[in-house]
This record gives C-alpha cells, structure tokens and sequence, in this order.
C-alpha cells in the first residue's frame, strides 16, 4: 500500500476506511455506525459499537495464545530492580486492582487521580480503571500538590492512587506529602487513596481514608471488564492551556483504541512480539498513548523506564536499554538526545552495546533542531523519525510512515500528515494559503479517531480554543507551513505555550504565579532559547511603585513561588527586573516582541506600541543580565 492511496482513501471515504481499521480489533459489540454527529454537533466514531480497552490490551491477547509472552518490561537504574510482565502476569495484577478500586467504590464513569512515579503499578492502574469503564487522570509528578488540588476539583475522583516516593537520579521526592496537601488544598475530597509504599520510603497512611496497595491486592477479588460504549471516555490528561486554569482532554475508548492500533503498525512499523520503548513518563500524552496503550493494543512488549537519558548512571542508558531488550523503536524527545550528547559527544558509549535490534529512533514532543537531528542520525546510523502532535491528537498529526511507505526526510519537516489529518495551512481569515506559505496549521474536520471530543467539564472552552476560530476546522495552536510535496513544516506555537524539555508549560500560568507575590506589579513570562531543554522561561518583572527589594533575593523567591505552585518541572529560574513592559495603546503585552529580544532575534516595532523607547531598555537589560 502506498502512502498516497492511503492517505486519499482516508481523506475521501473516511467512513470506509475507518470501518476497515476497526476491523482490527475486537469488538464486544461491532459498529454499526462509524461517524455520527453527538447532541453537541460533535464528530464521534463508532457510536454505537461496544469494547473495553483494557481487554484489548490484555485479556485479548491471553485468550489468542499470547499469556506467556513478555508485556512489560520495568527497567529501573534508580532502584537497581527489572521486572518482566508477561501478558498473563499483567491481566492478573490489572485484574486484581480493578476489584480493588470496584471494593473502594469506582464503578462506570466514575473518575480516578492517579500521581505516580515511573513503576509499572502506575500503569496498572490505569488499566484497571479501563477495565472497570472508569476514567482515569494521570498527573505528572513533577507537578506541585496545588496543580494536583486544580485537577481534583475539576476531575472530582473518587479514590486517588499514588505512591510513597519518586526517584530522581538519587534524590527521593516524596509523593504522599504533597497527595496529602493537594487534598487539603481541593474543595473536592476523594473518598479513598490507595498508596504504593516502596521501600526506599515508607509514607504515613491516614486512618479510614488511606488503604495500603499491596494489603489491598491480598484482599481483593479480581473484577471483569466492563464493556463501553465507543464514545465513553476512558480517560482525563490535563494540558497546558493558555490560562492558569489546565485543560481536561478527554478521550474516548474505541476511537482511541482503533487510533492506537492504527498508528503502533503505520507510524511504528511495530508489531505484535516487537519491543517498543517510549522513553516518557505516564504522566504525558506519550506515556498513555506508546508506553501503555499502543503498544499493548498491538501485542507488543513495552519497556517502562525509570531512569533519565543521563546519570542512571551515565549517557549510556539508552543504549544499554535498547541493547538489553532488543528494542525494535524507541521514541524519546529529542532534549534528551541533547542531554546525552552533552555528556558523551563523540557518542563513545553506544559502541559497547549492541544495537542490532533498533530498526528507527522517534522523536517529538518539541521542535528536532537539525543539530540533534545530524548527531543521532551520524551515530546511530538509523532513521530519525521525526512526527508532530499533541495532548489533544494523541497520536501523530504527520510524520515518516515507517509501516507505510518511509519518505525520504527533508530536514526541518516533519514529513507528511498521517492518513485521517486533513491538514490545511490557514491565514487570519481561515483560508488556504498558497504551497510554501507560512499560516496557522488547522485540520479540516472530522478530525480521526482518537483526538479529542472536548473538554472535561467545559465543552465551550474545546469550541472556543480550537474549533470557532475557522469554522470547520480544529486548530491546532502551531504555525508552519506545507511545501509543493506536502512535507509539512512546524514552526512553533502561536499562542503563550512554551515547551522545556518536551514537557508543555503555559506561560499564562506562570504569570499569574508571579504576578502573585506581594512585591510585583505586573510581568510577562516568555520562552528563551535554551541549548539543552529547548526552551526555559524567563519572568520580566514590573515592581509595584515605591518597594526596594533586592533583585537576587526577590528572583530566589519568585523561582520557590513557582516550584511551590506548579513544580520543579516548570525550569523557572530566570526573572529580570525592569521598569517598563511593552504594551499596546489598549494595554496588551506585547509578548511577541519580548520573546524576539530575549532570544537575541530582530524584531520590528509593533505600530501599536505606546511607548517605544521601552523595548531599547528591555534589551539593555537583558544585555546586562548575559
Ligand atoms: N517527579 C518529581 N520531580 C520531577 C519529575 C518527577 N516525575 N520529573 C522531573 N522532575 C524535576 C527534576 O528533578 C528537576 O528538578 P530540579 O530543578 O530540582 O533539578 C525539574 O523537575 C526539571 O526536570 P527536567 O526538565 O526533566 O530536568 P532535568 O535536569 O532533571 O533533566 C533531561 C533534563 C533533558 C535529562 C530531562 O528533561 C529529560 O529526560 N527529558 C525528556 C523529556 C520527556 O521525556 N518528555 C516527554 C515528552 S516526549
Ligand atoms: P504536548 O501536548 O505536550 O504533546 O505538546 C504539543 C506541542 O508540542 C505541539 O503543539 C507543538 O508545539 C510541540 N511539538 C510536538 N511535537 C513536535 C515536533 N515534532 N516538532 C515541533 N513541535 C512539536
């Protein structure tokens, strides 16, 4: 099959084609239906077909002759231990949870928080929600407990998973204090937490609300799964919006399913018994989607890593990784590739393992800088594919079809989009641009299987930010542009998202967190240039009139602030002070500007500035501060 006859087919007759991917899975009650309009004048697939997820990831594959092969594999250098999951191991333990999540009181629909670090039990749980036809929400640990409270109070779970401890390198952080703060801090009280106790740190449990994993898995009884409808949702992952407040993307069960299946041969080339590493963290759309999900879908083996790129122990560890698995892909952002040629430039430590087995090394999550790119493909000698998308998509918008037809990479792009995106470059009115010009990157709708349906609790903020701005069309927030081959090119977000270390974080958020301490008046946060994570955040902060505080103690509580409130992922560790901010006549910052200068870029002065003279300062500033 070529890659054009696949795409044209999904684009023309997407109701024929999607049927015949939905053919690929098993259904407890086939579609009938495969595109259909919801109350909300939403696109939604298969409605009225019937499945469970979690079956399909597991018990599916146990019932076809595929109990003992290897599921998961647990590589954890910052606690010495690798475990293997077969199928049969995994369905047991999911199994197991999901009786005791159904004891604690979780039933169809109902929501379960789940804050953990890398262990294979963070996975197991979500599928026992899946199994139970509950709805999971996994909060990345890196996440302060207000961050936590924010997404209690809007997902409104009825039990909360986490653990004792996270592992960073050698550093313990630990989890149930800020579980317990979070707690505290939300409006909305989960009944019950379950709590992993691992043995580099035991945690207090609180009496008649906190229940013990292991105690609880002697106890319990294992529960069947439960069968859905296609378009019940099977889980909640908050991301960054442009306000303080994140975004509850929902996804559901079969289009999701369907989507998973799809892009783990089309875009992975992976196949049932092939090991696949994505070398994330459950907490983000990568880890659902290619650590769990996907990857179990297809029957492959997934690897679970809780490690960094470098210092567990050395940069040697993705090698050492992919070597001792026989991994087929691996797919990691490509910070952690710079983080890595850091420490090993001439790539030395890849030589001592053997890589026979890695067929492709895929990266996204942030813009692949040709750098990277070059150093990976001169070592590695593999492709690199690089592949574009998002929370809200949560599988690739475009990239190289290792399981299509492979295209011959033009550096810079993306490639092209995935068979269903109908992706169309728009300019400020919403109409096509010609080939090679620059515009808003937008998909004509239906959008695929397995995008979002909307938002959690917020169905006006999902019409809103992504599909009232071009009317038949989901916007997708990035800039870039489509050449006379149909390579797409993504140059960037257009709204106050930035993107530190693969990990997306709202500018606006941080805003409001500075804008918080008693001493500032006003401040604007922009992304700066950075060698190793991409991007980092620089705060500009206006002081209230008439306070003198010293700048370096004010920039030490200004970062605390932030690590307080959103958490040490958010890299804040930069702020200037200055004594204008750029602004239009009717009061806007002029976030754009600010942005050129920090990154030492030419920029043009905005015809609406009030006060021109204030960007030369800006830069003086700045200039000082280098
Ligand atoms: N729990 C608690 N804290 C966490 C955490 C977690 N799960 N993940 C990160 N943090 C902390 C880190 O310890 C660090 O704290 P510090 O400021 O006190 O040192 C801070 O958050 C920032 O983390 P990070 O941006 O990851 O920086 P780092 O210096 O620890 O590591 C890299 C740098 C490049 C090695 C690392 O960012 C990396 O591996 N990135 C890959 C990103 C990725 O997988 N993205 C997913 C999308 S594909
Ligand atoms: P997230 O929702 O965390 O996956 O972040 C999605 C955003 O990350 C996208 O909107 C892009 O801005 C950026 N992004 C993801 N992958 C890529 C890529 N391959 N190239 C450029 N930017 C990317």
């Amino acid at each position: 099959m070529t890659y054009q006859h696949e795409y044209q087919a999904s684009i023309d007759t997407p109701e024929l084609f999607w049927r015949q991917q939905a053919d690929a899975i098993h259904w407890f009650r086939e579609p009938s239906t495969i595109l259909a309009k919801d109350e909300m004048g939403i696109d939604r697939w298969f409605v009225d077909g019937e499945l469970n997820t979690a079956y399909l990831a597991l018990d599916h594959h146990v019932l076809n002759g595929r109990a003992e092969h290897t599921a998961l594999i647990y590589d954890s250098p910052v606690t010495q231990q690798r475990v293997r999951y077969t199928y049969a191991q995994l369905t047991e333990q999911v199994a197991l949870f999901a009786g005791v999540l159904k004891d604690a009181g979780v039933g169809r629909g109902d929501r379960v928080v789940i804050y953990m670090p890398m262990v294979p039990e963070a996975a197991i749980a979500m599928l026992a929600c899946a199994r139970l036809g509950s709805v999971h929400s996994v909060v990345f640990g890196g996440f302060a407990a207000h961050e936590l409270a924010i997404r209690l109070d809007d997902a409104k779970p009825v039990v909360v998973v986490s653990a004792s401890c996270g592992i960073e390198v050698d550093r313990l952080i630990e989890y149930k204090p800020i579980v317990d703060e979070a707690i505290e801090l939300a409006q909305h009280k989960p009944n019950t937490c379950i709590v992993l106790q691992r043995p580099q740190c035991l945690c207090d449990l609180v009496d008649g609300r906190d229940l013990d994993w292991q105690q609880a898995m002697i106890a319990a009884q294992p529960a069947d799964c439960v069968p859905v409808r296609a378009t019940d949702p099977l889980y909640i992952l908050y991301t960054s919006g442009t306000t303080g407040k994140p975004k509850g993307v929902v996804r559901d069960n079969g289009g999701h399913a369907v989507a998973m299946n799809y892009s783990m041969a089309t875009v992975y080339d992976m196949h049932p018994g092939d090991v696949f590493w994505a070398a994330s963290d459950v907490g983000w759309v990568v880890g659902h989607s290619y650590i769990v999900y996907a990857p179990l879908i297809r029957g492959c083996t997934t690897v679970l890593y809780e490690g960094k790129p470098v210092r567990t122990p050395d940069a040697g560890a993705f090698w050492r990784v992919c070597a001792d698995y026989q991994v087929k892909g691996i797919f990691a952002a490509p910070t952690a590739f710079r983080a890595i040629r850091k420490e090993d430039p001439e790539c030395r430590l890849a030589a001592q393992y053997d890589l026979s087995a890695l067929k492709t090394v895929f990266m996204a999550g942030e813009r692949l800088d040709p750098p990277t790119y070059d150093w990976v493909k001169t070592h590695i000698q593999r492709p690199i594919v690089d592949h574009w998308w998002q929370t809200e998509t949560g599988w690739a918008i475009a990239g190289n079809h290792m399981g299509l037809e492979p295209a011959e990479p033009k550096a810079g792009s993306v490639t092209r989009p995935s068979p269903g995106y109908n992706v169309q470059i728009l300019d400020v009115k919403g109409m096509p641009v010609a080939r090679g010009e620059q515009g808003s990157i937008a998909i004509r709708l239906p959008l695929p299987p397995g995008c979002l349906p909307t938002i959690w609790g917020n169905h006006e903020r999902f019409m809103n930010g992504y599909l009232n701005t071009y009317p038949g069309y989901y916007v997708t927030g990035d800039g870039g542009m489509l050449d006379a081959d149909n390579y797409l090119f993504v140059l960037g977000r257009t709204d106050d998202i930035i993107n530190v270390a693969g990990h997306r974080l709202s500018t606006g958020e941080m805003e409001e967190v500075v804008a918080g301490h008693e001493a500032v008046a006003e401040c604007a946060v922009v992304g700066c240039a950075s060698e190793l994570k991409g991007e980092e955040p620089l705060g500009l902060v206006l002081l209230k009139d008439g306070v003198h505080i010293c700048e370096d103690e004010l920039r030490q509580q200004l970062i605390e602030r932030v690590r307080d409130n959103i958490g040490a992922v958010a890299s804040f560790k930069q702020a200037v002070v200055v004594s204008r901010l750029p602004k239009t006549r009717s009061g806007k910052i002029l976030r754009k500007v600010l942005r050129n200068i920090a990154n030492g870029e030419d920029y043009q002065t905005p015809s609406t500035i009030d006060d021109p003279a204030c960007l030369q300062e800006i830069e003086d500033v700045l200039q000082r501060q280098r």
